[in-house]
């Protein structure tokens, strides 16, 4: 009697650990942390002597480091809406036909459709708690200032904290302008032509020479003064209308300011942890850091030997050890799958004018941000989850950042969406170890809407060939990338076109250097037929979408301005994160 009563206590008890275990084993947290230009030659754990970053080493030293670990595309937007759906951009419309790769304005209507699934709307689904701090990019409203169509709140996670747009030199009061140029073309060389007309004109009709009615003076006068008018403005307004952060749906600090901005941001990512310790969840930290604006507290400036750039990655450096001490204080660090990578490489162009480096490094790779050369894409890759993962493997075997999504969906216990294709593969086996070679036989880069490169490693060969379709045009000639437009553009004159592909074999050359020629291999013709044949293949699953990046869904919308109401009228100025500037440390 007394024993079947222990037995009925028991067993629900035994029942529920057994549970819990294998909830734990199976449902672990996840912290995705990823860095902006942050480059494959920055960490300290890929090779750099110079640079401080012991938090991110250590990741390396507790977990697998991935060696060829790379970004779905060499640009913010497109290589995020890859990393969210675990699809190539252009399956979702989130890769450029034109110019303008990324979003520049917060109000306008492109961005991830709703119609994609991110991995944060299925684990939401596992009942899992999910937030994403720091940086979007992913747009924000479609039609109206209420639908939120393109917003974190629509796509699977239950909280945002921080920046819809990007980090950009023009939401820094005195960092200069990332439109330098533009503006040369667009609005300094009409103002000029107006000006010379005007004076031409003047001078004509003064020696006799020429009739010209007033009306021609007003409206040119009226032209110049427009065009000059809208420059000022838009150099004037774009800070406080694109630059600045919420919370949920609401704008909290406009312009953002960057006082401890990535202490806020961290203690913020620390509170949803300690909020969230008993149930499972999903952080993904997304750092405002390394992109221009750089910027960082007083704790870190003038601290590294790599001037702004080197503090604002010491800076990052600290974050992520805050965020791991937090895992370790709750005892989450066992049950927590902790992953750490940049959107892309660095961005090698961010030279200041006075010739200050503000770009990361990318090791010994070829190019950066913007181009498909190995330093735009071949980004650090560490994943760390103790007792299940290997501490200190490194695996060279070639892996995407789309591989996030089926890897964490997976092992959050939700079936894969069936009505897509999904281009990432779980990366369990590998690191475990139960499985040698990548499941990506092929991977295909993007440069925007472009097929640029064909990669493959056979399965029958150590090779990891590398076919490109066309190659950036450096500028000046002999640089490492395209300095007046500050990113490489894809198509048209900007681009060299090969026939046949250029080819590289990276197990050999990784630095992109010897293309491989009939004449040094063999096999070439073979080779680049297969891979030619792998992207026919490719390009046929791929669809026709609406274009998220199209004129009408880049440019600035007025209706779609957020600006956060004031005492002082419609002034987009507000500042409701003061009470966490203080932050204890
Ligand atoms: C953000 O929205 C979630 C619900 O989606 C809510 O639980 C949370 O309290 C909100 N946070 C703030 C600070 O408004
Ligand atoms: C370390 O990083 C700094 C800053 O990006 C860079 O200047 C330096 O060349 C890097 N060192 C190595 C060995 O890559
Ligand atoms: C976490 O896992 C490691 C490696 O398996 C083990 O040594 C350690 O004791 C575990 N820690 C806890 C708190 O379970
Ligand atoms: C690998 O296999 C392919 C056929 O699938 C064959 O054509 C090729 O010669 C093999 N390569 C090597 C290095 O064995
Ligand atoms: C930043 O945080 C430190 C430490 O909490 C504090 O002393 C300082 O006043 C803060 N700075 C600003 C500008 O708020």
């Amino acid at each position: 009697m007394l024993q079947a009563r222990k037995m009925k206590i028991l067993l629900p008890l035994l029942f529920f650990l057994g549970e819990a275990h294998s909830r734990a084993a199976s449902r672990p947290n996840f912290v995705l942390l990823m860095a902006d230009d942050l480059g494959i030659g920055d960490p300290g754990c890929y090779g750099n002597k110079t640079l401080r970053t012991p938090n991110i080493d250590a990741l390396a030293h507790a977990g697998v480091k991935l060696t060829q670990h790379l970004a779905a595309s060499p640009l913010c937007t497109p290589s995020r809406a890859a990393f969210m759906t675990g699809r190539y951009p252009i399956r979702s419309g989130m890769a450029s036909q034109s110019r303008v790769g990324v979003f520049i304005f917060s109000a306008s209507s492109g961005g991830l459709p709703t119609s994609e699934t991110t991995f944060a709307k299925l684990l939401k689904k596992q009942g899992y708690s999910t937030a994403l701090i720091g940086k979007w990019h992913l747009g924000m409203h479609c039609d109206d200032q209420r639908d939120f169509c393109h917003h974190p709140l629509s796509h699977g996670f239950d909280y945002f904290h921080g920046l819809p747009l990007t980090n950009l030199r023009d939401c820094k009061a005195g960092a200069g302008s990332v439109f330098t140029s533009a503006i040369r073309v667009l609005v300094l060389v009409p103002l000029q032509l107006t000006a010379v007309s005007l004076v031409t004109l003047a001078a004509l009709k003064c020696l006799g020479l020429l009739q010209v009615p007033r009306l021609v003076f007003l409206c040119l006068l009226l032209l110049a003064a427009a065009v000059l008018g809208i420059l000022l403005s838009f150099l004037h307004y774009f800070r406080p209308l694109n630059c600045f952060l919420m919370t949920n749906h609401s704008v909290t600090q406009q312009p953002m300011s960057y006082d401890n901005l990535t202490q806020r941001l961290t203690a913020d990512a620390a509170r949803f942890i300690r909020r969230n310790a008993e149930t499972p969840f999903l952080l993904v930290l997304s750092y405002l850091q390394v992109h221009t604006a750089l910027f960082s507290s007083k704790d870190f400036a003038k601290k590294s030997k790599h001037h702004a750039y080197g503090d604002a990655v010491e800076e990052m450096d600290w974050s992520v050890g805050q965020i791991m001490s937090v895992l370790e204080e709750l005892g989450l660090a066992n049950n927590t799958l902790v992953y750490f990578t940049s959107d892309q490489g660095a961005h090698v162009e961010e030279v200041t004018a006075t010739g200050e480096i503000h770009g990361g490094s990318n090791g010994i790779y070829k190019g950066g941000k913007g181009n498909n050369w190995e330093g735009g894409i071949r980004v650090p890759g560490l994943l760390r989850w103790p007792g299940v993962i290997p501490a200190g493997l490194e695996i060279a075997e070639p892996t995407s950042n789309m591989d996030i999504f089926p890897t964490v969906v997976k092992l959050a216990g939700s079936p894969l969406p069936d009505d897509r294709i999904i281009d990432g593969r779980d990366l369990m086996p590998l690191l475990r170890g139960t499985s040698q070679r990548s499941d990506h036989e092929f991977l295909f880069h993007y440069c925007n809407f472009y097929l640029n490169a064909v990669r493959w490693a056979p399965r029958n060969s150590t090779s990891v060939w590398k076919a490109f379709f066309f190659t950036p045009k450096f500028s000046p000639e002999g640089a490492n990338g395209c300095f007046p437009t500050q990113v490489c553009l894809c198509y048209g004159h900007f681009v060299t076109r090969h026939h046949p592909p250029l080819l590289f074999d990276l197990s050999k050359d990784p630095r992109e250097r010897n293309p491989v020629t009939p004449t040094s291999e063999p096999r070439f013709r073979e080779i680049v037929a297969t891979m030619e044949e792998a992207a026919t293949r490719h390009t046929q699953t791929v669809r026709d979408v609406p274009d998220q990046f199209s004129l009408g869904n880049i440019l600035w919308k007025p209706w779609l301005q957020m600006c956060c109401p004031s005492s002082s009228g419609l002034s987009c100025q507000c500042d409701r994160e003061k009470q966490d500037r203080q932050v204890s440390r």
